[in-house]
């Protein structure tokens, strides 16, 4: 109601001018109305608050910070809880900071391992980077602090990204690179969505109607405005028209009027502008009347909250028993990554650290026995024999040598594309030459995306330790020596190499056309369905325990499922080892059969599952209809076919001990219509069609065989069986029988039994 009067009080210039930025972070204030500006930073896991020197691509400095792991870190951990943690302490940074959004979480598929900015995005999952997305944001909301979901949508390459189109089929669209939006927008209410600097199908998402009104906020309810991603507005009076609320940073006051000529001459018509306006003060509003400026920030605090989050999110990829190391024993910490490590990506989420904490800090704190080489240098991305003799020399001399590996920052980034997925091959130098000297060997692994491992068959162990955080070292320490037992799960697939990548045929594009050819089949569900080898599969990941899955037990009131049905599915999980840990219980679903093109198994539900040794707990998973559903292009919605469903249920996609089926359909049915054209197998599976044409078709049947089989044994009559004439018969249309000699009189009937059938 304020809001409203607020705006029937502001000149159309003013109203024009609060759609877009004052400067680089802020909102425009409206002073003679007492309309205050806001401030927005990055994003997504540390407070990159910036002064006046301003920039999106994170050359300049910002405040001093906390740095969280990262999007392709946090995701591992399968753990809503943790991820809601770290985006309760961003939200009370922000607070502290007077920053009323932090822009984040960011959702964008993992099409290609060679996204620059997969270090952000959290899966090639949609459904498990949904459940991210929304911990992420209902931590940093429940501060009163807003988030900005981005990039909506389909920003899954770097390479043109302002101008190049991703191109996707609409069932892709809404089965994988829409579905972590959604799941946000219609449980956790964003405050803001900011959308992508590509076009979608054509159009940019900046002003593209169907995506920021239509699917956003008239199909999924989205409250809250639209910001664009910094310099995406395009023509900015069709982004209003569009539901681009707030064009960032500013554009100079040159799109502001633009707008408001296009107000003067009729081709926008205001109540749109005053949309927009009402969006954004309602935000605005919202922060104000909640700013809690005395928050208290502990940055100590923040950075052991970012240790205890790092080490959760580890994934143990390969381990033959060397780990967890002993603290007892002379350890070599080999390559600069060790002293130094890897902890996030370049880009606007770049943080300014207050502190670091390195592997080779943290164990010469806890006084354990760690020398230490350097192996290879950063800088020169280089390893010269004589550091590759020192690296030999330390593993020689030490029980175990971990090598601490992985991508410098050059390697990948935002704003740009890998070309390969190749570590530098210094790197992989020092890991072989420290293999051969000494047996027990480790490899820690600092990266934003997946490596290929030559040497994997030759280390003992592998840690997935990710973009990490700044407490990164402190973590993977933790984790080496066994004080906290790894209980990552991979949010993606490690492929054996490159080219097995669904994408790998049309990633990047031809100039500025991205087509998504590989449609649904994206990371695990192609690799599932061509049955190919893998390096580490999706959800793999490693403990210093065992688990054990037991009991599935699946239980549905109905098989027939409505939007708000759902099936239950149970599953005993025992930690039979030694030690606590922790393990993610996935669950898969597949549909058995049906003549849709589907993947395998989708992940559709997950829980993270603490147990001490000898513990064992019943978790129950609730499965909605949708979680068999796919995106019907016929009626433009999820539908259930009916059919015969598999749920499996284990520790990775390719360890499911568990499996159950179901037999269910939908409540609704799809619309049919038939014609002449239409065949005999689709008529046939329709019970009304079936019904009946199958009296005629029996009739047609016997007299064949009467006809032609007069010289055929009685076997051989009976074995040209009702099921082998319809299949037969499978692929003729009607108008077939017309073709095939008969007279109008057939015809006519013909035409009578579909119009019987539509009816
Ligand atoms: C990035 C966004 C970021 C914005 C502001 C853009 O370049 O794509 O993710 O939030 O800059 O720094």
């Amino acid at each position: 109601m304020r809001i409203k009067e607020l705006i029937a009080q502001m000149t159309l210039e003013e109203k024009a001018g609060l759609c877009s930025g004052q400067d680089f972070w802020h909102t425009k204030a409206v002073e003679r109305l007492g309309i205050p500006a806001v401030m927005v930073s990055d994003g997504p896991h540390g407070l990159r608050k910036q002064d006046q020197r301003a920039d999106h691509l994170g050359v300049n400095d910002s405040i001093k910070a906390v740095c969280f792991p990262a999007g392709c870190a946090t995701a591992a951990s399968f753990d809503r809880a943790l991820v809601e943690k770290l985006g309760a302490a961003l939200g009370e940074e922000c607070q502290h900071e007077g920053v009323s959004v932090v822009l984040g979480p960011a959702v964008n598929i993992k099409r290609s391992p060679l996204c620059g900015r997969n270090f952000e995005y959290f899966s090639e999952d949609p459904f498990l980077a949904g459940e991210m997305a929304c911990a992420h944001i209902h931590g940093v909301q429940s501060k009163n602090v807003g988030t900005s979901i981005k990039h909506f949508a389909c920003n899954s390459q770097e390479h043109r990204r302002m101008s190049a189109s991703s191109q996707a089929d609409e069932r892709t669209l809404r089965e994988i690179y829409f579905p972590a939006f959604e799941a946000a927008v219609k449980r956790e209410q964003p405050w803001t969505v900011m959308c992508s600097y590509n076009r979608v199908n054509g159009v940019y998402a900046s002003e593209n109607k169907w995506l920021l009104t239509d699917v956003l906020r008239k199909e999924w309810g989205f409250e809250g405005f639209v910001v664009s991603d910094w310099g995406a507005a395009a023509d900015r009076v069709q982004g209003i028209r569009a539901g681009l609320d707030l064009e960032m940073p500013a554009s100079g006051g040159i799109n502001d009027k633009k707008i408001v000529a296009a107000v003067r001459n009729g081709e926008l018509d205001e109540k749109l502008v005053d949309l927009a306006c009402e969006r954004i003060l309602s935000i605005v509003c919202r922060f104000v009347e909640n700013a809690r400026p005395d928050t208290p920030w502990d940055m100590e605090a923040h950075h052991a909250l970012a240790a205890d989050i790092a080490a959760d999110c580890m994934v143990l990829l390969k381990n033959d028993g060397l780990l967890p190391l002993s603290k007892a024993d002379k350890i070599a910490f080999i390559g600069e990554f060790a002293a130094s490590p890897r902890f996030q990506g370049g880009g606007s989420s770049h943080i300014n650290c207050f502190k670091v904490t390195s592997a080779l800090d943290a164990a010469r704190d806890a006084g354990l026995n760690v020398t230490y080489a350097q192996g290879y240098s950063v800088k020169d991305d280089a390893a010269t024999d004589e550091m590759i003799a020192q690296a030999v020399e330390a593993a020689k001399d030490a029980k175990a040598a971990v090598v601490f590996a992985g991508l410098p920052d050059a390697y990948e980034s935002e704003g740009y594309d890998r070309e390969h997925m190749r570590m530098p091959a210094c790197q992989n130098r020092v890991i072989e030459a420290v293999a051969a000297a000494n047996p027990n060997t480790v490899v820690v692994l600092h990266n934003g995306s997946p490596v290929e491992m030559p040497w994997i068959g030759r280390v003992r162990a592998v840690l997935e330790a990710y973009l990490g955080g700044q407490a990164v070292g402190l973590a993977a320490a933790r984790v080496l020596f066994g004080d906290v037992n790894p209980s990552g799960h991979l949010a993606e697939t490690f492929p054996l190499r490159l080219q097995d990548n669904p994408s790998y045929l049309y990633y990047g594009g031809e100039g500025n056309t991205a087509e998504y050819r590989e449609g649904v089949f994206v990371g695990y569900r192609y690799y599932d369905k061509k049955e190919m080898e893998v390096l580490f599969p999706f959800g793999h990941g490693l403990s210093y325990t065992t688990f054990e899955y037991s009991n599935l037990r699946l239980k549905a009131e109905k098989t027939a499922l409505d939007d708000s049905d759902a099936v239950d599915v149970t599953v005993t999980v025992k930690n039979t080892g030694s030690r606590f840990g922790k393990t993610a219980v996935q669950v898969y679903v597949g549909a058995r059969g049906g003549d849709v093109i589907r993947p395998v198994r989708e992940l559709k539900a997950f829980e993270k599952v603490a147990l001490e040794p000898g513990e064992s707990r019943d978790v129950t998973f609730t499965l909605p209809k949708r979680s068999f559903a796919y995106w019907n292009t016929g009626i433009h919605g999820w539908f259930l076919p009916a059919g015969q469903y598999v749920i499996q249920v284990g520790d990775s996609s390719r360890h499911l001990p568990l499996e159950g089926e179901i037999t269910l359909s939908d409540t609704k049915e799809l619309p049919r219509h038939y014609d002449m054209n239409s065949i005999f197998m689709d008529l046939m599976a329709d019970p009304k069609a079936r019904a009946i044409l199958k009296p005629m078709m029996e009739a047609a049947t016997s007299s064949y065989i009467q006809e032609t089989s007069a010289e055929e044994s009685q076997a051989a009559k009976e074995a040209l069986n009702a099921e082998m004439s319809e299949a037969m018969m499978r692929y003729m249309p009607l108008r077939a029988l017309v073709s095939f000699g008969a007279d109008e009189e057939t015809e006519k009937m013909l035409e009578n039994i579909i119009h019987q059938i539509n009816d």
